[in-house]
């Protein structure tokens, strides 16, 4: 995804799709625009109304003091309406942004969660979580502040400079004779600040995404105690912020006293040429005074405008990622139709067909795997390292499809089962168990209804039970990120608990090979083999009782399955799995 891009010129597309976001707040933007109007006007208004009444009540003949007190009524209640009309529209703005940070996250996540495993894994996690949190702020921002105050800065200057000239010609004339110098040096300043604020977001970047990085992997900086060189390498990043940051402000502290300077300028130039048209008779002191006001009025949007361009570019260009990722499909591909269970009073045969398969093209993983597994029959696959063990229980779940060849449940091939019913036949306890904060509750029945019977009758027959009962809070005991405060023999049993208590006919098990204790050995043991009674199980085994306890191995090499049996058979084969048996536990085949 474009990452590198952080501004971006303005992009008509991207743009209206953005607003179309605003759909929703129809009324709110309508409501927030009158309130502007009325801001502008209250800010033009107010220098018109000083002046007539400068110079028609106060340097009267004769001073008009119901005229007086009719201007301060009128400047009371113009100050007071632009301060409603302000507050008006702030607020409505700001839900409006809200409401569309709240709507775009809950979209990504949403599309997000429905990608393949394949697109999951190739895209860094750090950029998916920048896009829904960061893109999409900048984007609120965007709604929020930006595009109003962007619009009432251009509409009052362009209102200023209409009153400058409609109060007199000569004098607003001299007043605009800063504007080409004011312009020229906004023009420089936009170039420079963009560059000074892209340098700053990508230090920052690199600055989040090294702490995120080195965080999670401090445990082997300590192991290794690297902890000097990583502070060096931070300390560089660090410094490179420092860098930019100042660089950014040291343009805007050109910029703005530049600015102040121009506009200090003009009223001085307005005061000298004021005065001496005032001294002719062809300016009111009223005019002059008002002139005043309004070029101050002229350089405060100015000082600001250049900065809002710059957020709304990188909004623009945070929308660009954003519907990058919204636009990208990556699913795998669901036959929908009917979600009616198979009949699985009986059980569920699985068959691999012919399956070959390959994450990447010309290297394949599996070159043509073929095998049956009856209902409720076990079977184990063993196999080196790398040799594509964990891949079979990928396609049998169908995080990925196979190349050639096809995966059978019921006899049916699963690329036409219902996505939905196929999830809920087949399900996998992976290699290493994911646990989210919360309870163990919730890991367990992961957002679907248990009653607490329920939860310790699959707690009893998977044996986290004695687990469970050391702990004060049983079931409601508190879990940190990742399960960490639990043994990774007890987060096993969860898993087990898990698959138990949603009990699928059909079960993948990729077993851990994280050594554990005697006593959860144990555990394990006894709750893996109620785990598998009754149910079509391919496992992935590590553990020598687990092979053993199979109904049949299989021995996967060179990408097929090159021998088949059970232990004692393939024992005396003296072929592949003798070796790896040998290999593996050290124990003599005879
Ligand atoms: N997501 C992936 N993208 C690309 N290649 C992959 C991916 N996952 C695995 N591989 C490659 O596929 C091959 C088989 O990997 P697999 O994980 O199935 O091995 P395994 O038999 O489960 O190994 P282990 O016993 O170590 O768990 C390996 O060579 C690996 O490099
Ligand atoms: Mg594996």
């Amino acid at each position: 995804m474009n990452e590198d891009k952080i501004i971006k010129g303005f992009d008509p597309i991207i743009m209206k799709r953005l607003v179309s976001y605003l759909k929703p707040y129809r009324m709110q933007t309508i409501v927030a625009s009158a309130a502007l109007i009325v801001l502008i006007l209250s800010e033009l208004l107010v220098p018109v109304i000083i002046q007539y009444s400068i110079d028609n009540h106060i340097l009267a003949e004769t001073v008009s003091v119901s005229g007086l007190r009719t201007d301060s009524i009128m400047l009371m209640i113009l100050l007071a309406g632009g301060l409603a009309a302000s507050f008006v529209q702030v607020y409505l703005m700001s839900v409006a942004g809200q409401g569309i940070m709240k709507t775009l996250r809950v979209e990504l996540l949403e599309h997000t969660a429905g990608q393949s495993l394949a697109f999951l894994g190739g895209t860094p996690v750090g950029s998916l979580v920048t896009r829904i949190t960061n893109d999409v702020e900048t984007i609120s921002e965007l709604f929020s502040t930006v595009i109003m105050t962007l619009i009432k800065n251009l509409l009052v200057m362009a209102g200023v400079i209409g009153v400058l000239f409609y109060l007199n010609v000569n004098l607003g004339l001299v007043t605009l004779l800063t504007l080409p110098p004011a312009m020229i040096i906004t023009l420089i300043f936009r170039g420079r600040a963009r560059t000074a604020y892209r340098r700053v977001r990508e230090k920052i970047s690199a600055v989040n995404s090294f702490l995120s990085e080195h965080i999670s992997g401090m445990k082997v900086v300590q192991v290794f105690a690297r902890e000097a060189a990583v502070q060096a390498l931070f300390d560089r990043r660090n410094s490179e912020l420092l860098t930019a940051d100042f660089s950014e402000m040291y343009v805007f502290a050109v910029f703005r006293p530049l600015i102040s300077f121009l506009s200090t300028f003009s009223l001085a130039a307005v005061i000298y040429f004021g005065a001496g048209l005032n001294t002719r008779g062809t300016v009111t002191l009223g005019v002059l005074i008002a002139f005043l006001d309004l070029v101050r009025k002229f350089f405060r949007p100015l000082q600001q405008i250049s900065e809002q361009f710059t957020i709304m570019q990188s909004a623009i260009a945070g929308g660009e990622r954003v519907f990058d990722l919204l636009d990208t499909e990556d699913r795998i591909p669901d036959c929908g139709g009917a979600c009616t269970d198979l009949d699985s009073d009986a059980g569920i045969d699985l068959c691999f067909d012919d399956v070959r398969f390959s994450y990447k093209d010309g290297e394949p993983v599996l070159r043509g795997v073929s095998f049956e597994v009856a209902a409720g029959e076990t079977i184990a696959i063993v196999g080196y390292t790398g040799s594509g063990k964990t891949t079979i229980a990928n396609l049998a779940a169908r995080f990925w499809d196979a190349d050639e060849g096809r995966i059978l449940f019921a006899g049916l091939d699963s690329r036409k089962l219902p996505l939905a019913l196929l999830r809920r036949t087949v399900q996998a306890v992976q290699q290493d168990v994911f646990l989210f904060s919360g309870t163990i509750r919730d890991n367990i029945a992961l957002g679907r209804d248990f009653s607490d019977e329920q939860l310790l009758a699959a707690a009893e027959t998977s044996c986290l039970k004695p687990v469970l009962d050391r702990l004060d809070t049983g079931l409601d005991h508190e879990l940190s990120e990742g399960g960490t405060n639990l043994s990774g023999g007890q987060r096993q049993l969860i898993a087990f608990t898990r698959v138990i208590a949603h009990d699928p006919p059909v079960l993948i098990l990729d077993e851990a090979t994280a050594s554990i204790d005697t006593e959860t050995e144990k555990l394990i043991q006894a709750g893996l083999h109620n785990l598998l009674r009754d149910r079509t199980a391919i496992v992935i085994a590590h553990r020598l009782s687990t092979i053993r306890d199979a109904d049949r191995i299989l021995v996967l090499g060179s990408g097929r399955i090159i021998e088949s049996g059970t232990h004692t058979e393939l024992l005396e084969l003296k072929g592949f799995y003798s070796n790896l048996y040998n290999l593996q536990f050290g124990l003599s085949a005879d």
